[in-house]
């Protein structure tokens, strides 16, 4: 086994590529390790210190083992966190596509989805883990599950989507980051894209490295982290057909100064 690196200490991550050697930070255990799927802690604490002040509530509206909360709660943050299958008491029990909270009450929501069909994690057959993404229905359910976070986050406010492309041996590769992307972007202004080191153990797995090595596919080495924003205002609404309130496109109201860009 490889000797485990020390855990530097916590800080900003400086460019749109970021690594941490640990799933936790500090002594303690943000969420669980234990958990399959769970969110490395230092990214949502990297999210929260550049996105959020202690007015803010947090949502994760796909808790998980509840690594989101914790984290939170280590930054003075309020926190709300939902999932089909809890696994601890402060988790509530709610589909992701309909969440029990008024319209623009969060300051900041984080995601980790499924990554289509890659774990299993409950019965439920509401689990958009259960929805492969060789057709239509996981891209449906995630855009449902965009347009909530947008209904409950405030204007100008921002969330953290971190997902990882795909490839199911024998059917082929889904670029779910790209297309995830794609469904943010009608509803929400993008701030920036980051690409996550995973320090995932199949990475070390000889039986993983050789089956990719021989079907000649690749090894997921990073996650997207997309951060968007939700806009601030209003689209303008159309201009009646109006000739009375149409601007006067004739006369410019102010003379460009010489030398000014027009
Ligand atoms: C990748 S895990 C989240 C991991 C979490 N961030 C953590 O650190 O432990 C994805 C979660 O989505 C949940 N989930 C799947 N479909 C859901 C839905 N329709 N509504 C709410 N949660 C859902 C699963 O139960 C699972 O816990």
């Amino acid at each position: 086994m490889k000797p485990r690196p020390q855990k530097p200490n916590l800080t900003l991550q400086p460019t749109t590529l970021w690594d941490y050697p640990s799933q936790h930070y500090g002594k303690e255990q943000q969420g669980d390790q234990n958990y399959k799927g769970a969110t490395p802690s230092y990214i949502i604490w990297n999210l929260l210190q550049r996105y959020t002040t202690k007015k803010d509530l947090i949502i994760d509206p796909m808790a998980g083992s509840g690594t989101t909360l914790d984290v939170a709660r280590d930054l003075g943050r309020k926190v709300l966190g939902y999932d089909l299958g809890p696994t601890r008491k402060d988790i509530f029990r709610a589909d992701a596509r309909k969440l029990p909270l008024e319209d623009s009450k969060a300051g900041f929501v984080f995601i980790d989805p499924p990554y289509s069909t890659h774990i299993e994690y409950t019965d439920d057959p509401r689990c958009i883990g259960k929805l492969s993404a060789a057709g239509d229905e996981y891209y449906q359910a995630m855009d449902q599950v965009i347009g909530e976070i947008h209904r409950i986050l405030k204007p100008g406010k921002h969330m953290g989507l971190y997902v990882s492309d795909s490839y199911v041996k024998g059917k082929g590769f889904y670029p779910l980051g790209f297309e995830l992307f794609a469904l943010m972007r009608k509803r929400f202004t993008p701030i920036d894209i980051v690409a996550v080191t995973r320090h995932n153990k199949t990475l070390d797995m000889g039986n993983y490295r050789s089956a990719a090595e021989d079907g000649n596919f690749f090894l997921r080495g990073f996650n997207y982290l997309f951060i968007m924003q939700k806009p601030d205002t209003a689209p303008p609404k159309r201009q009646r057909n109006n000739p009375s309130k149409r601007p006067d496109r004739r006369k410019p109201k102010h003379k460009p100064q010489s030398g000014q860009r027009r």
